[in-house]
């Protein structure tokens, strides 16, 4: 039988994560479903932020790059993603952007597995990715993407493949891959796959070293709660750091930045992939965002998620039956978020954010919604569909109406 609203007021009473959403700002009146693009603020991270600036900046200057451990942060806040993605501590470090990660990593194993042509990556990925795959191509003669759809996606990684790309949860449909499976196609053909988690880490499990994978970035300011535009991280498993190289070689990735040497030679492991200075104030409010996901009891966090979607699908199944589900039903096929094709999706999700329900939209057709364990409800999840199904009772639908 179908809960009511009753049963749902009483699974969030029992929710062993309730506590968890007390961490966060959440402002009155919103409810909030797009924390798979922004996460929200939470408390730590204001305060911790508004310490590094009037402490260790205002006060510490310059002698808190040692002092505060603002030199140590990206390796130190990389330790700590390392657990969350079942990496060890000295396979992770936190810079840049996801895109220039993705650039630094694809380059990298490109280098490592010279006379291969190919550059695989699968069609309709976030555009990122392909970008970077095709900016790559045409930095390196000899190199040429090639694009494959799912099902053909491990039949492209063969003997040619010198790089594929692969986005563990697709931004779109939320669709997620076997990641062993596909790792271990790749290194069967001695290719390396480099793993996009931006839509998996903190939302899903994510076991690197489990699943052999050898490369891997990921996104800070989603489910990490690390603030707009943080950081992000990269991943080089053990056996591939020393041989390993950045193409963006930088003094902060020197074996002794404070050497002021000449000649380049990088950091011995994972920290060679640091290019410039880190984002000190970009770093404080990731660290406080990355401790919010590991304050949580991942089992539950997972467990959450899957009951947060189940509820949501159902609910959309009753209230909205001209919406069709766009996300994988299984649990162990897909991320933390739920995507619906509709007719009209961005004056449906435009109408929907003015009554206070915030996903978004992916055009042509997709309303996105982002089902965040750690601080959602499951009344939120009742709240935002009443709330949709309000919204589309006026608006014609694809099917069914
Ligand atoms: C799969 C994926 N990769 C990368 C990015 C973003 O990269 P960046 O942090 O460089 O903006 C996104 C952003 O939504 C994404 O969905």
């Amino acid at each position: 039988m179908a809960p009511s609203l009753d049963d749902v007021r009483a699974w969030d009473k029992d929710d062993p994560l309730r506590a968890h959403r007390d961490a966060f700002a959440l402002p009155p009146g919103i409810t909030y479903l797009d924390g798979n693009s922004l996460g929200p603020l939470p408390h730590a991270a204001r305060e911790r932020v508004a310490r590094v600036v009037s402490e260790e900046w205002g006060r510490g200057l310059i002698r808190s790059w040692d002092d505060a451990g603002w030199m140590d942060a990206p390796a130190r806040i990389g330790a700590r993603i390392a657990a969350i993605v079942g990496a060890s501590p000295d396979e992770v470090t936190v810079a840049d952007s996801t895109s220039v990660n993705l650039f630094k990593l694809c380059a990298a194993a490109a280098a490592l597995r010279p006379g291969r042509t190919k550059l695989v990556i699968e069609d309709g990925n976030f555009p990122t990715d392909r970008h970077v795959l095709d900016g790559l191509a045409r930095l390196l003669p000899g190199l040429r993407v090639e694009t494959a759809d799912v099902p053909g996606l491990a039949d492209a990684i063969d003997g040619d493949t010198a790089v594929a790309l692969l986005c563990h949860v697709h931004y779109r449909s939320g669709a997620r891959h076997d990641m062993a499976a596909l790792t271990g196609a790749a290194r069967a053909a001695g290719a390396i796959a480099v793993w996009d988690l931006s839509h998996s880490v903190g939302a899903v499990p994510v076991g690197l070293n489990a699943a052999g994978v050898e490369m891997a970035v990921g996104c800070g300011y989603k489910f990490l709660n690390g603030g707009p535009g943080a950081p992000a991280f990269l991943y080089v498993a053990r056996h591939l750091q020393a041989a390993a190289r950045s193409p963006l070689q930088g003094w902060i990735g020197h074996a002794s930045p404070f050497g002021f040497s000449d000649r380049y030679e990088p950091a011995p492991g994972v920290g060679r992939f640091l290019a410039g200075t880190p984002g000190v104030l970009g770093l404080a409010a990731l660290e406080a965002g990355v401790e919010t996901v590991l304050a949580a009891d991942p089992q539950a966090l997972w467990a959450k998620s899957a009951r947060l979607f189940d509820l949501f699908a159902e609910r959309v199944g009753l209230r909205c039956p001209g919406l069709d589900l766009a996300t994988p039903r299984d649990p162990a096929l897909r991320g933390s978020h739920i995507a619906f094709r509709c007719d009209n999706a961005r004056s449906v999700m435009q109408a929907l954010v003015a009554r206070g329900v915030v996903g978004d939209y992916r055009p042509p057709d997709l309303l996105r919604f982002g089902l965040t364990p750690l601080y959602l409800r499951y009344e939120d999840v009742w709240t935002a569909v009443e709330s949709l199904a309000g919204v589309l009772d006026p608006v014609p639908q694809t099917a069914g109406v």
